[in-house]
């Protein structure tokens, strides 16, 4: 067995085909109590010899399986033993390796279908009966047409006619539709059987198995060295920080750069936390004078978003090195930005922002990582952050970029400008807290707006700033909607910041979605 199959629990495999929803899949197992991994078609087999998986899903694809150059399966998957589900493509491309047929779709399906249980099998055993309906979700240009040997149908839809199939004798299943969208209502118990019952792994991935796990896993990894932590106030450090911290106590030390683009009195809430009630060695370092003084006259969003990623590498690096160096730094590194994205098509993406983070640090400062969350999503860390004792309220906080307030004060930046925004901005949460809506979204912030406008306020003329409220909902930042606020909402805090804020005499509300939007200003 290899060193990574003796460390990781029993598992399933994931091979990404390069498909939009194939995270959604591995979220669908984790749900189940089950660990997965994503590995990419291109290294999946040695994947395989890594992980030594109870069971294999292979996602669908942008690719037609009928392509020169379509993504193929590793013949070792195949040849492993253990049970495969192939979805869309992946039952295509699973036809393909085993000698059946799929052609050009005549019907092309996408969206809501229903798929009709023509033969019992294992794969919806317990889930669904023989000759009832249900409904899936599509999104196929192809389809399969001739079966490889061994394989029967076992369910049909009216654009696919080999919606489910099946080898019950090598344990090979595959389904035209995608059980892991949510337009899928029994998906996540077709998941949940094929993990449990057919693959045979229990409900053991438990974020209280976890932590024990990593708490492990940490104090083997950094012995008796010592370790580094930036914190930002955000979810993921702070997780990364109390989990290091129960696992090695002192040895940690926590660094927070305050660039003063916080929000108010966000820093002092955070070093109060970490440092009074979790007793974490913490040093706060209060930089804004000198991140302001290098933004002062600079109006570019890129600009802006270079001179904050590089003055927060250098003042960490100052601290580090004032604290004596250390061999670790602790990263708050998540499971998705871990996966190796499949480009199908081997094009480089483009930049839209350039994204401040500590990604520079461990090269430069010669550290070797330690990052206790490299497993996990974003929903997982939060439960994990509950395991481990954070107060709700601060758990469920929603993200906070690093340039902070920076990229909600479009153009230049003033002391008296980002003074002005964190009032309002707080007037905004203010209020979405006290309406019970804060859990419903996923960000909401206050921009103030680098154009002034003419009012009236009691006799008197008026020329002051706009401020723009946003609010979206999003699953995972990546797209959004606007969130549909009730207009007397709208109206009452509007009132409320012109009221309160001095500077502000006009509100407005921001409508885009993203795409075509973004969810910052900048
Ligand atoms: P956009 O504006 O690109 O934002 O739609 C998507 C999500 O990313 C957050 N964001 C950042 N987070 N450093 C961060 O840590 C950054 O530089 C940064 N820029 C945007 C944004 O708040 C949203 O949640």
């Amino acid at each position: 067995m290899s060193e990574h199959a003796e460390t990781t629990p029993p598992s399933i495999l994931i091979v990404d085909f390069g498909s939009q929803v194939t995270q959604l899949i591995a979220r669908r197992i984790r749900e189940t109590g089950v660990y997965c991994e994503i590995h990419p078609f291109t290294t999946a087999g040695e994947a395989l010899r890594a992980l030594q998986p109870k069971g294999i899903v292979l996602s669908g694809s942008p690719a037609s399986a009928l392509d020169q150059n379509a993504p193929t399966i590793d013949p070792a998957l195949i040849e492993a033993g253990v049970p495969i589900l192939g979805i869309c493509y992946g039952q295509q491309a699973l036809c393909v390796a085993l000698g059946g047929k799929v052609e050009a779709g005549h019907h092309r399906e996408f969206g809501r279908a229903e798929v009709t249980v023509k033969k019992p099998a294992s794969l919806y055993d317990g889930v669904w009966d023989l000759g009832t309906d249900h409904q899936v979700w599509m999104s196929h240009g192809d389809r399969v047409v001739e079966l490889p040997q061994g394989f029967e149908v076992v369910g049909t839809s009216t654009g696919a006619p080999f919606a489910m199939i099946a080898n019950e004798e090598r344990r090979i299943w595959g389904v035209q539709f995608h059980p892991e969208v949510v337009h899928t209502p029994d998906g996540a118990r077709l998941y949940a059987n094929f993990v449990h019952n057919i693959c045979g792994v229990d409900a053991s991935w438990t974020m209280a198995a976890y932590r024990n796990k990593m708490i492990e896993k940490i104090r083997d990894q950094v012995g008796t060295g010592k370790v580094i932590c930036g914190l930002s106030g955000g979810v993921d450090s702070s997780v990364a920080a109390v989990l290091i911290h129960e696992a090695i106590g002192d040895q940690l030390t926590c660094i927070y750069v305050d660039h003063g683009l916080m929000r108010l009195n966000e820093s002092e809430q955070v070093v109060t936390m970490f440092r009074d009630e979790y007793n974490i060695p913490l040093v706060h370092v209060d930089a804004s004078e000198v991140f302001l003084r290098e933004l002062d006259g600079q109006s570019d969003p890129e600009t802006k978003r270079k001179i904050i990623g590089r003055l927060f590498i250098e003042t960490f690096e100052a601290e580090a090195k004032k604290l004596g160096g250390a061999e670790f730094l602790a990263q708050g590194t998540l499971y998705p930005d871990v996966i190796e994205s499949v480009s199908i098509t081997g094009g480089p993406s483009v930049t839209i922002k350039s994204h401040h983070n500590v990604g520079g640090l461990p090269a430069r400062m010669n550290m070797q990582l330690v990052e206790p969350l490299r497993e996990l999503f974003k929903d997982e860390v939060r439960a994990l952050g509950r395991e481990l004792g954070l107060p709700e309220s601060f758990i469920g906080r929603h993200p906070f970029p690093g340039p902070g307030l920076a990229i909600r004060c479009p153009g230049g930046i003033t002391p008296e400008k980002l003074d002005i925004l964190r009032q309002a901005d707080a007037i905004y949460l203010d209020e979405i807290r006290k309406s019970g809506q804060y859990d419903m979204i996923w960000q909401a912030f206050a921009v103030l707006l680098p154009v002034q406008t003419v009012g009236v306020m009691g006799d008197g003329r008026t020329y002051e700033f706009v401020c723009a409220l946003r609010a979206v909902t999003s699953v995972d930042g990546m797209t959004a909607d606007f969130y549909q606020f009730d207009m007397n909402f709208l109206g009452r805090t509007a009132t409320r910041i012109i009221n309160e804020v001095r500077g502000i005499n006009r509100v407005v509300y921001d409508v885009t979605s993203k795409p075509p939007g973004t969810i910052e200003w900048e």
